[in-house]
Formats: structure tokens, C-alpha cells, sequence
């Protein structure tokens, strides 16, 4: 019977490429080779996915990383858009989370506790008193299962992984599963779906940072934004939301109509000083569980344009505050401060310590689901 379904798939797939073939239709491809060894012995895979229309992702399974993604600028022209490293051992070593898949609670949950459903949970306080991005071995440092697939419209790779209950403090073992796929529209989609035995919390997002003249091309400051958002949530000095979801009018917020990144973020602004620049969830307009546009970036030279549609209630704009030039990434570029910027698909921060936000609760027998696409063009 297997050897039967299996001899099936190959026949199909053999059907599909000679289909690809004869209409002169390039077909996507999804390939793997080894990416160095983890601290234990296991050997990390890299799987690089290519829509053959000048779209490729390369894609490790540890922590879910995009550690490449080249998108043709207005003149055809590819270039590698994703800070990172050119080698594992760099991820091994030190990274602000580049491009990982972060969980099980993406962002900062206050004080590095919450309750639910009567019972109080510690979790560790890896970002002053507050947890951030799941705590201090979180999913962007797990390696995951993984399992490439392709189709005539679409290659990608399916990332698995069970969290035990208890991993980092969190209730319930949850079964995660997170599928990347570039597609024949030169989309980086990604869908996450979770499933947990016990109550529990969790925000899953993607961590990419993006510098749309490519990774190694100085500051992002001159990108132009559009966010579909009238509010914002404001945070304190940890940058913990307050809970007031304020109206971006009249703010330095304000990006509902296209605005270069740089153009205010020098103002003196409560908000933008304790974030040092940008650093705060945006309540992405329109009913959550849609998938709705939330984002519009547009880096002038290159005409390189990267919409994001989700739907998740919060984006988080996040304009690479922290680099410092430390940071030596891939062919040697030194990642500077606002070398790039991440627009991360999220429940609000918090939430768990926030009955008014949307409810990042998960019950058992309940499936979590949400997707996620970044789309790229170039006008
Ligand atoms: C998120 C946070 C930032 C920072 C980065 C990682 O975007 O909101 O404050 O922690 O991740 O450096």
C-alpha cells in the first residue's frame, strides 16, 4: 500500500514537472543539504526553496531561521534582503533573533509571569524583569523536524516541533507546526498551526530583519512605510504596553499614509525615546482572523516593494535599535544601528496580563491557526 501511494507520487510529480516543461513554466524546487552541527552532534539541514522566477529562500531548522531571501529589484536584479549570518555557528553564538520563528510567547509578557485560569506561572526574566521571545531557550534555538515539499505553484518547507509542558515555564505540551513557503507570486508565506493538552498562552511570530536595498546596504531610514493602523499599543520604560490602545493621529505613529521611516524618528517623543526609535505594536486595522493587508514598505533606489498581509490582530515595527556594529553578518557586513527593521505578526505583548486584548489563550481541543504573508515586488 505505501510503496503503492509512494510509486503514485512520484508518477505525479514527474507528471508535473513534464507538464511545467511542455508550457515553459518554471517550476518550483525545494532543496536540502547540510548546514553545520549543533552543540549536541545533530546535524542542521538548510533547505532552499526557489519559485524559478528569481524568488529563493534558504530556510534552516534550527529555530526556523530564513537565513537568505533574494527578491528581484525593477530591473530584475536579485539581492539578498534578510540580515543574518553566512554560517550556523553564527546563530549558535549571538543573535537578536534574525529571522527565527519566535515562541512560545513572541515579544514580552510583564514581570516574566501571568496567570491563567487561577494558577500563576513564572517564567524567566531573560530582558530586565520582563521575558522576551519565549525566554532563554526559546523556539528560535530549538532545531525542528522538517520536511520540504513543492508543487507547480509553490516550494516550501514544513517545521514541526513539541514543546514538553513546562518548557520555559509555559503550561502544556504544544504541538507546533510552521510552514514556510515561497510561491509562484513571490511570496514568503508562512502559516503556523498549534495544537496543547493544557490551558496555556502563545504568540508566534517571524523575526526577519529587512533591508530592501539588500543586507549589506547601510541604514534603512530612507524605506518608505505605510501601516494600516489607527492605533498603537504605548509601552513604559520596559516597553511593556500600558494597556491604552492610543490613536496614532498626530504622532510620529502616524503611518497611514506612505512615510520614510527616518522622516520623524529623531522627534522628541515620549514613545519614541523609550523605545529608542521604533519599537511598538501597531493594532492592525480591520477584523483579526482576516487575512488583511497590514504593512507597505518601498525602498526608493531599488523600486523593491514587500507588502505583509496577516491575520494576527498586532504588527510590531521594530526599527533595529539594539544593533550596535558588533554584529559582523553575512560577507562581513557590519550591522549597524537601523541597518534593518522587522515587521513582526503578533498578539499584542502582554496579553496574557491583559484581559482587554485579544485573547492569546489556547485550550485543548482548540487548534490554533494563522498565516502570514510577505509579498514582494518592485515597481
Ligand atoms: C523585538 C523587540 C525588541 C528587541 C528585538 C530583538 O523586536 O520588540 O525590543 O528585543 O526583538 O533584539
Amino acid at each position: 500500500m505505501t510503496f503503492r501511494l509512494l510509486r503514485a507520487g512520484a508518477v505525479a510529480s514527474v507528471l508535473l514537472l513534464a507538464a511545467c516543461r511542455m508550457e515553459h513554466r518554471p517550476m518550483p524546487t525545494a532543496t536540502e543539504r547540510p548546514f553545520g552541527k549543533l552543540p549536541d552532534g545533530t546535524e542542521a539541514r538548510l533547505f532552499t526553496l526557489d519559485n524559478g522566477r528569481g524568488m529563493r529562500a534558504t530556510v534552516t531548522n534550527y529555530g526556523g531561521i530564513v537565513t537568505s531571501l533574494v527578491v528581484p529589484d525593477r530591473a530584475g536584479h536579485g539581492a539578498d534582503v534578510v540580515l543574518g549570518y553566512d554560517s550556523l555557528e553564527g546563530y549558535l553564538r549571538a543573535t537578536p533573533y534574525f529571522g527565527a520563528i519566535v515562541g512560545r510567547y513572541a515579544n514580552r509578557i510583564a514581570k516574566a509571569r501571568f496567570a491563567l485560569e487561577g494558577k500563576a506561572y513564572t517564567l524567566a526574566a531573560n530582558d530586565h524583569a520582563n521575558t522576551l521571545h519565549g525566554g532563554v531557550k526559546g523556539f528560535d534555538k530549538l532545531p525542528w523536524a522538517a520536511t520540504p515539499f513543492n508543487d507547480s505553484s509553490q516550494a516550501g518547507v514544513r517545521l514541526h516541533l513539541a514543546s514538553p509542558d513546562g518548557d520555559e515555564g509555559y503550561p502544556g505540551r504544544l504541538d507546533v507546526t510552521v510552514t514556510y513557503a515561497v510561491t509562484d507570486s513571490n511570496e514568503l508565506r508562512i502559516t503556523y498551526q498549534a495544537a496543547t493538552d493544557k490551558p496555556t498562552v502563545l504568540n508566534l511570530s517571524h523575526h526577519g530583519y529587512f533591508n530592501l536595498a539588500g543586507q549589506a546596504s547601510g541604514d534603512i531610514l530612507g524605506h518608505e512605510l505605510m501601516l494600516a493602523a489607527d492605533r498603537f499599543t504605548p509601552v513604559d520604560s520596559t516597553l511593556i504596553p500600558t494597556g491604552e490602545l492610543r490613536s496614532v493621529a498626530g504622532t510620529p505613529m502616524d503611518f497611514r499614509t506612505p512615510t520614510a521611516i527616518g522622516a520623524r524618528i529623531g522627534q522628541d517623543d515620549e514613545q519614541l525615546r523609550l523605545g529608542k526609535g521604533y519599537d511598538h505594536n501597531w493594532v492592525v486595522n480591520g477584523p483579526a482572523g482576516m487575512l488583511r493587508l497590514a504593512a507597505r514598505v518601498r525602498e526608493p533606489h531599488s523600486g523593491r516593494v514587500m507588502e505583509v498581509r496577516t491575520t494576527q490582530p498586532g504588527i510590531q515595527f521594530y526599527t533595529g535599535n539594539f544593533l550596535d556594529g558588533t554584529i559582523v553578518g553575512k560577507g562581513g557586513a557590519r550591522y549597524q544601528r537601523r541597518s534593518g527593521f522587522c515587521l513582526e505578526t503578533q498578539h499584542f505583548p502582554d496579553s496574557p496580563n491583559h484581559p482587554d486584548f485579544p485573547s492569546a489563550v489556547l485550550r485543548p481541543g482548540e487548534e490554533f491557526h494563522s498565516t502570514t504573508v510577505y509579498r514582494f515586488s518592485a515597481q
